[in-house]
């Protein structure tokens, strides 16, 4: 019997160009694994009218573990339209909605915490780069990971336009709302920031547990406590309590606004960012478009029972019917290369990241978006490496 069993998601587009391509190189650093596909995505939306189907979720409670490629998702409305005729007219009983399966995965199995790693690889073409004042230019080593709280702050759902008469009530009892007094409810709209102590606990005491791991010198808090005082507070106050148990490691402090400004200055001086969700959100993607942007961008979803590890791009439609396939793997190898981190098999998540540093810096294969091309049918004759090439490049290296 393999030792672990892994739930695959490929997903819809371009999830399954990449997943598969994740599970050769996991094969070939010895992973001994069993690899269970299950459904998730649109297509399961438009014949079932669930995008997460109940056979995928048991299949996550009962191994723990997954691998995600990506879906696609609609607003509800469209959604609605392209669900397969037959359900349409159960669609009025039984009240089909439209949800993110990515963002009820995470709800659902409390997966609080979002870890992205943006790390450059030397000799990627996409690396940011810096004017020196002598003239010239430098390439700092980035090497920054993002912790963002992933099932709370902006991001919880609730809200309104138009409030309901209670809920406007309730708005109405604080005095900074009576600027708003006036406004007719289709004029007004709503949504609810939740920050809970135990949920930011958890998700700086993770940023704090990696820092320790990495032998960092401190972590960033990133949030806007001037402003938001109860939220950006909470999280802020928290990350100080935490910071007790971590003598040897300091916690900074920033504004989101601010801190926007800095990655652009000097991103090397940040290693561990910890933030709320939609600020984690916003922090993880500026922070990848310095070292490569989609492609590279590599995450894991972890709770306390289960743990889901995906790249953070998504089905790319336009591409996904492209023969060969034209995108980059990487995202996705780095993202089970984290899974690997994750059950304590360093030693073969290291060995991935060190086959695509080599092929990196070798720089003789390199997919579309590394060499700037516009993705397409064309990219291939361009010169570009197909998704498969890469691998290969990666699997020689592994050799
Ligand atoms: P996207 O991430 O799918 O693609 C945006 C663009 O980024 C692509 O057109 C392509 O130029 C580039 N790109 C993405 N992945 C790449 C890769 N591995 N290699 C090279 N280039 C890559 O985002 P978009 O177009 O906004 O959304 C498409 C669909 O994906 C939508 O239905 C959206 O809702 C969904 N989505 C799903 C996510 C998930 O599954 N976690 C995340 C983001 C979007
Ligand atoms: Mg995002």
């Amino acid at each position: 019997m393999a030792k672990h069993t892994v739930v695959t998601m490929p997903g819809d587009g371009i999830g399954n160009q990449v997943l598969p391509e994740s599970l050769r190189v996991l094969k070939a650093v010895g992973f001994d694994a069993e690899y269970i596909h299950a459904d998730i995505g649109w297509e399961c939306w438009c014949n079932e009218g669930n995008a997460l189907p109940d056979r995928t979720i048991d299949l996550l409670v009962k191994h723990k573990l997954g691998l995600f490629g990506a879906i696609t998702s609609k607003p509800n409305k469209a959604a609605q339209a392209e669900l397969k005729p037959e359900l349409k007219p159960e669609l009025r009983n039984k009240g089909y909605v439209y949800y993110s399966p990515i963002v009820t995965m995470r709800q659902k199995f409390g997966l609080d915490i979002c870890m992205r790693p943006c790390v450059g690889f030397t000799g990627n073409p996409l690396n940011y780069i810096r004017k020196k004042v002598a003239g010239g230019f430098d390439e700092p080593q980035i090497d920054t990971t993002v912790f963002r709280q992933n099932t709370e702050g902006m991001y919880v759902g609730i809200e309104w336009t138009n409030p309901p008469d209670n809920v406007r009530a309730a708005l109405a009892s604080h005095p900074k709302f009576k600027a708003f007094a006036n406004v007719p409810g289709p004029d007004l709209a709503a949504s609810v920031r939740i920050v809970t102590k135990p949920a930011a606990r958890r998700i700086v005491t993770a940023a704090f547990e990696y820092a320790k791991k990495r032998g960092f010198k401190g972590i960033t808090i990133c949030e806007k406590p001037n402003v938001v005082r109860e939220t950006s507070g909470m999280m802020e106050e928290t990350a100080k309590e935490v910071a007790k148990n971590y003598p040897g490691i300091a916690l900074w402090s920033t504004n989101i606004d601010a801190q926007l400004m800095w990655l652009n200055k000097n991103p090397e001086d940040y290693n561990v960012i910890v933030s709320s969700n939609l600020f984690g959100d916003i922090l993880s993607d500026a922070f990848a478009g310095l070292v490569g942007g989609l492609g590279f961008a590599a995450s894991g979803n972890i709770g306390d029972q289960i743990a889901v590890f995906e790249p953070t791009h998504g089905s790319a439609p336009k591409y996904a019917e492209l023969d060969p396939p034209i995108v980059n793997p990487i995202a996705m190898i780095l993202s089970a290369a984290m899974m690997l981190d994750h059950i304590k098999e360093d030693a073969k998540a290291d060995r991935i990241r060190k086959a695509i540093a080599a092929v990196i810096r070798e720089g003789k294969v390199r997919t579309y978006d590394m060499m700037r091309l516009s993705g397409g049918p064309k990219a291939i004759s361009q010169g570009a490496a197909s998704t498969i090439q890469m691998t290969d490049a990666i699997l020689e290296k592994l050799r």
